[in-house]
């Protein structure tokens, strides 16, 4: 039971994603033995932690450094990256050094930013600690930083040479971050993989149990299905006709995002995406192409383990505002991907207002 899962990441530069306990195990092995100098780069949050990584790669034979950075969001500057830059310059890093980012997606992001653009690139291995960044920010090879012009508008694809996922770090984990991450794997089960749908429904409290067999395997399915996503449009260009790509991933995130930005990101993603998965199951049913059924799964699921499902009237003008700045609409119009079933994405671009204005009403419970 407890040998670990490996999930392969296809493209240019293949890579696993391990899942279990002890995986970091691997961590020198990836990296390569020899004089090499090691950047981990953490915030306050996991360093106890990384201070292990760094104890671990030290009796490897490897030259750590901790790199500790601002927590969270704050880590994703510029400014942040530029200091850890000049830290680089410091301990004289070659092409043959490597960063490890150990933390949530924060933390993996601007890691793996610095690891892109240092001497163009040097290697990089990825140690998640939250459940979003085991499931989402650590596994498709982008990296990014925050500006003036908005989130993530600035950084780059870099692809780990691993990414290594042992569940019993998220015991330390405050229980709102993990029910937040919860949102994307509950997507991931929308569009993907109904057995995740399954599982949260049979075992609801186990779904939030950090030691237990049913999270892991929880883990380990959305993993696969961001992995296979990512393998088949890896820098995001196109999908095949007919087919949904990389875009599939932003199911719920139309809504969540521009949710997020009109409560000033004082909501956490998760549950900010939870509503907006809500949302456009309410648009697909309005629009004639989701049955009501599944509309009301999302709702069961999503409540099953603490996610929002409802949203308060008297800010649709914010929001439909929001939503037309998102980065990934195009043009004029709003693109939304929707479910035609459990696990049948498509995409509806420039819905009727009347329908947008409707499952809004319906977010409210009111409808
Ligand atoms: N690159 C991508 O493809 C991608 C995809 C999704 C999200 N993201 C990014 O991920 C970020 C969000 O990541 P997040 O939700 O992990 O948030 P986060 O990185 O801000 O971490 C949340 C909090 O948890 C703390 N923490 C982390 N691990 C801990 C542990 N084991 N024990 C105790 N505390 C711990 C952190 O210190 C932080 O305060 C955003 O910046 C988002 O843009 C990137």
């Amino acid at each position: 039971v407890n040998a670990p899962t490996r999930v392969r990441v296809e493209g240019d530069t293949p890579y696993d994603v391990v899942i279990g306990p002890g995986v970091r195990g691997e961590l020198p092995v990836l990296l390569g033995s020899g004089e090499r100098k090691v950047a981990v780069v953490t915030s306050a949050g996991p360093r106890r932690i990384a201070q292990q990584v760094v104890d671990e790669l030290m009796a490897a034979g490897l030259q750590p450094h901790l790199l500790e950075v601002p927590d969270g969001e704050a880590a994703k500057t510029v400014d942040v990256a530029s200091g850890c830059w000049a830290e680089l310059g410091r301990l004289g890093f070659t092409r043959s050094d490597a960063v490890v980012g150990v933390g949530g997606g924060a933390t993996t992001d601007l890691a793996g930013f610095v690891a892109s653009t240092w001497l163009r690139g040097v290697a990089l291995a990825l140690v998640p600690t939250t459940l979003l960044a085991m499931v989402d920010a650590a596994v498709g090879g982008k990296t990014a930083v925050n500006t003036a012009a908005g989130k993530n508008l600035v950084g780059s694809f870099h692809e780990p040479a691993g990414v290594l996922c042992d569940l019993t770090v998220l015991a330390s984990l405050p229980a709102e971050e993990l029910v937040s991450g919860l949102a994307e794997v509950v997507k991931c089960g929308f569009v993907a993989d109904p057995v995740i749908l399954e599982l949260v429904e049979r075992h609801p409290a186990d779904a939030v149990q950090p030691t237990g067999s049913v999270l892991r395997e929880l883990v380990e399915r959305a993993v696969r299905v961001k992995a296979e996503v990512v393998s088949a449009d890896l820098r995001e260009v196109s999908a095949a006709p007919g087919r949904v790509g990389r875009e599939v991933l932003n199911y719920g995130h139309t809504l969540g995002h521009a949710i997020e930005r009109v409560e000033g990101y004082r909501l956490r993603h998760g549950h900010a995406v939870s509503i907006g998965m809500v949302y456009a199951a309410e648009l697909a049913r309005l629009a004639g192409r989701l049955d009501a059924e599944t509309a009301r799964r999302h709702r069961l699921v999503l409540d099953l383990v603490g996610l929002p499902t409802r949203y308060p009237t008297g800010h649709w003008e914010a929001l439909r505002g929001a939503m037309s700045r998102d980065k990934k609409a195009r043009g004029d119009q709003l693109r939304f991907v929707v479910l035609e079933g459990v696990a049948r994405p498509a995409i509806l671009s420039g819905p009727d207002p009347r329908l947008l204005v409707g499952a809004y009403a319906a977010l409210s419970g009111a409808a």
